[in-house]
């Protein structure tokens, strides 16, 4: 254990160890406070002083603060998603403040993007850099006038946690843009290759119809994805995004080919058998469509566990079929992990769990990674052109240095391994709780997964905001699903809070 180490990871400092003796919530129009009883392994937090014991619940959220901020903010935006109004400069660690004075203990983390908590110590020195500074004011256009430590800075970062196998990256700005450009170099991958090669220039008739939005220019391809799957929300990421028509509604959109994901049934060791034929018979309608759909496949797209979609899992096995298939058939796998990747799951990337005899052609990344974009390894998947696969920031150093920050402290803190086991952890506490409250806690999934753990709820709506009042910022996904997203720095503790908000809110009905 280095110095720092033993400084930042150590029992901590006496006011640590004094403050960590029972965490509170403070509920409005209730007499008592509620105590939480936290275990000895409260000490053994990551950074001392940094976060509250446990949730604080002064008002009704919104509280009368907030109500007035969001009425105001209203008049310039419209407020109908907004969730909570956060105070980001109260908020610390896995807590999440808001302006009436409230901290809640978060396991929904800013849509599962926050990897190590809020205000973290070391990141906000990172932040303090004069590279970080230059970065934020010299924002360049990468793609014309990289920085000239810019293959230093991926090297050291965006390319260190790379997935095995993958060792080139287009960076882009957000999960949907990671997911577009993927799909638009397997477009110009598969027009290459059925050109005959890089080095084939475009014919005359591919130049003028191209500018009509017409084939054989406008290359009539598609990229299949899955029922529930999620993508993004542009153009083209939309068109592979399946969970919610309010999410495509009035959009334009592609004719392309959607497959079945299999829907397990759990718990899994009773359905043995079932799973595995929903999974075969998944795999043959991928095939299938590839084979007839009118718009050829170039690439199949696919989250590790589709999370938007409602936490749908599949098996090791299921995703070993499809690497399989996808190469006898000459079309890309993406694996989408914007929601997955960077540790939660229990391996940095989640694609880690399932053995594939060979890489995925592309990984896209987001969230927690702060940096967005996608890697490969296959040089065809650059154009043969410049300017194919270009904007004007196409990424950005700032979060590339921040991601490099988030990877050095992950490995310095052993954060992969750490989720792992607080999922163990977890998962147990919830197995049973759903063995006490089976109504209540249907189809538990994500065992194996760290923290990446669902269940169905029939009230989920209500759970998610009940949990609010009892100190819990919780999200949902999919029709019925609650789903955790806890940070990396998630621990013990904090998961018998959690267990216990969470009791607490089907006993109240
Ligand atoms: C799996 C997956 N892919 C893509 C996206 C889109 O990312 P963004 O919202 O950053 O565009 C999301 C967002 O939730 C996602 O979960």
């Amino acid at each position: 254990m280095t110095a720092l180490q033993t400084l930042l990871r150590g029992s901590g400092s006496a006011s640590v160890r004094a403050a960590v003796v029972a965490s509170r919530v403070s509920r409005p129009h209730a007499a008592s406070r509620r105590c939480f009883s936290v275990s000895p392994r409260a000490l053994s937090s990551f950074y001392p002083n940094w976060e509250p014991n446990g949730p604080t619940v002064k008002t009704e959220i919104p509280g009368p603060k907030s109500r007035d901020i969001i009425a105001d903010l209203d008049k310039v935006v419209d407020t109908r998603s907004l969730n909570m109004l956060t105070d980001y400069t109260k908020s610390s660690g896995n807590y999440i403040a808001d302006p009436d004075g409230n901290v809640l203990l978060d396991v929904y983390a800013q849509i599962a993007s926050i990897p190590l908590g809020y205000n973290n110590p070391v990141l906000r020195k990172a932040a303090a850099t004069d590279d970080m500074i230059s970065g934020i004011i010299n924002r360049p256009a990468i793609g014309n006038f990289p920085p000239h430590d810019w293959a230093e800075t991926l090297r050291s970062g965006i390319l260190k946690a790379a997935p095995k196998g993958l060792n080139q990256v287009f960076t882009a700005m957000a999960g949907s843009d990671a997911n577009e450009t993927a799909y638009k170099a397997a477009f110009m991958w598969r027009r290459q290759r059925d050109r005959g090669g890089p080095d084939v220039d475009f014919t005359p008739e591919e130049l003028s119809s191209a500018m009509e939005n017409k084939a054989p220019g406008s290359a009539p391809l598609s990229i299949l994805s899955f029922r529930t799957g999620f993508h993004g929300r542009l153009f083209g990421t939309l068109s592979t995004t399946r969970s919610k028509p309010i999410h495509k509604i009035d959009i334009p959109a592609f004719d392309w080919p959607q497959a079945t994901f299999p829907q397990l049934k759990y718990p899994l060791d009773q359905h043995a058998a079932e799973n595995a034929a929903a999974e075969q018979a998944a795999l043959q309608e991928v095939d299938h469509l590839i084979a007839t759909h009118p718009q050829p496949v170039c690439a199949v797209v696919v989250e590790p566990v589709q999370s938007e979609g409602g936490d749908n899992h599949a098996s090791p096995a299921f995703f070993r079929g499809l690497r399989e298939l996808t190469k006898q058939r000459g079309v890309l796998l993406i694996v989408d992990e914007v929601q997955t990747g960077v540790g939660a799951t229990g391996r940095f990337w989640a694609h880690e769990h399932w053995d594939l005899p060979s890489p995925p052609d592309m990984v896209t990344f987001s969230k927690k990674a702060q940096a967005a974009g996608y890697y490969y390894a296959d040089p065809a998947l650059r154009p043969n052109k410049p300017y194919r696969q270009f904007n004007t920031w196409m990424g950005d150093p700032v979060r590339a240095l921040l991601f490099r920050a988030i990877v050095d402290e992950v490995e310095r803190l052993d954060l992969v391994r750490h989720t792992a086991k607080v999922g163990e952890y977890l998962y147990g506490r919830l197995e049973e709780l759903a063995k006490r409250y089976p109504g209540e806690f249907q189809n538990l999934r994500g065992k194996g997964m760290g923290t990446f753990i669902a269940f169905d709820n029939p009230r989920r709506d209500e759970f998610l905001r009940k949990a609010k009042t009892l100190g819990l910022n919780i999200g949902g996904c999919g029709e019925s699903a609650v789903r955790l997203r806890p940070m990396l720095v998630f621990e013990e503790k904090h998961a018998d809070i959690l267990v216990e908000v969470m009791e607490k809110i089907v006993k109240s009905w």
